[in-house]
């Protein structure tokens, strides 16, 4: 048997986040600029048969677990056909997907009959006019109705990630906690990052974890736990008493979560980076295109992943938008 894969840390990779495109239909104030950003050429893109033979190498190495990215993963044709293909590897046990949610009502059924197992969504406001102005496109999306197409779809338990930005989305913290108490969703706020070359946001957009759990303190006390039964990823879950939702946190700004880690992104151009600041990358693409097995690149990787991101001491606009790295 194969050692399973571990770092110089110990940690092993048991979690693969796959960016099909680097293409999206919005623009977020806090992902992209308003111009977009310069797209990957279609032949740098690997195919899905190329992401397969990825995930089946490194399988029997330890991974377990995988989301689909983008990007906007959904806006890549035909995703669905990736995910029958990710589905039959033997090892994976869990397929998750993180979209905008735009075309979920429209493709729930499709991937869920695939084997996508369950979805989380983008969603930065519960108003209209809002969700145009932070996504810079107005799409008509709404994500109380894409979460429902795809609990219906039966991509459960449902996910909303709510960037929580001061002065621009924040005086709706206490609705999207509301939400909790009436289904049986998992939103989690997360802290603004100062990735890419944001110009519209600052430091002083950023609204720390605890405030955002102050805040919604209005709506009742809040208890430990509660979160997804796959809750062992970055978020520290809370719910209200007898509420079937829960409240989420991910403070990527104020702690770090690099000793526990145990994911990998593979780029949409087929790029393993070990770490999502900094730029540990391994080309993948090359020896897939020439045909040689992975495992040896699966090591470097590994061996080059750091300790720790040095996120709170890398300039703003040093680093490639979340979009390009798979999120
Ligand atoms: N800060 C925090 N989260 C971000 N995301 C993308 N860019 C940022 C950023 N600058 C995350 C959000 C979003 C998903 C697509 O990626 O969770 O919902
Ligand atoms: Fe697209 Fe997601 Fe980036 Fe928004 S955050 S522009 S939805 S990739």
């Amino acid at each position: 048997m194969t050692d399973a894969l571990r770092d110089q840390f110990g940690r092993s990779i048991e979690y693969l986040r796959i960016s099909v495109t680097d293409r999206c239909n919005f623009r977020c104030l806090y992902c992209m600029p308003a111009e977009g950003l310069t797209w990957l050429p279609k032949h740098d893109i690997l195919s899905y048969e190329e992401i397969a033979r990825v995930v089946e190498q490194l399988a029997p190495l330890g991974l377990r677990r995988l989301r689909i990215t983008g990007g906007e993963p959904t806006i890549r044709p035909a995703l669905a056909r990736l995910v029958e293909m990710l589905r039959v590897v033997p090892e994976v046990e869990d397929i998750a997907l993180s979209t905008n949610g735009v075309r979920l009502p429209e493709l729930a059924r499709e991937l869920r009959d695939a084997g996508l197992d369950r979805v989380n969504i983008s969603a930065d406001s519960l108003r209209p006019d809002r969700i145009a102005v932070i996504a810079r496109r107005n799409l008509g999306f709404d994500p109380v109705t894409a979460a429902s197409a795809a609990e219906a779809g039966g991509l459960g338990p449902i996910k909303l990630n709510m960037v929580v930005m001061r002065g621009i989305n924040d005086d709706e913290i206490v609705d999207f906690a509301r939400l909790t108490l009436n289904h049986p969703w998992h939103v989690r706020f997360i802290e603004l990052m100062p990735v890419g070359g944001l110009r519209e946001l600052t430091a002083e957009h950023i609204v720390p974890s605890e405030e955002v759990l102050e805040r919604v303190a209005v709506l009742g006390a809040l208890e430990p736990g509660g979160g997804p039964p796959r809750g062992n990823g970055p978020a520290a879950y809370y719910h209200f008493a007898g509420a079937p939702g829960s409240i989420g946190v991910i403070t990527p700004m104020t702690h770090t979560y690099c000793g526990s880690c145990n994911r990998v992104r593979l780029t949409a151009d087929g790029r393993l980076r070990t770490c999502l600041f900094g730029d540990h990358e391994v080309d993948l693409r090359t020896p897939l295109r020439a045909d040689e097995m992975l495992e040896p690149y699966f090591r470097r990787a590994l061996a080059e992943k750091p300790k720790e991101h040095a996120l709170l001491q890398l300039r703003v606009g040093g680093l490639r938008a979340l979009s390009e790295v798979g999120g």
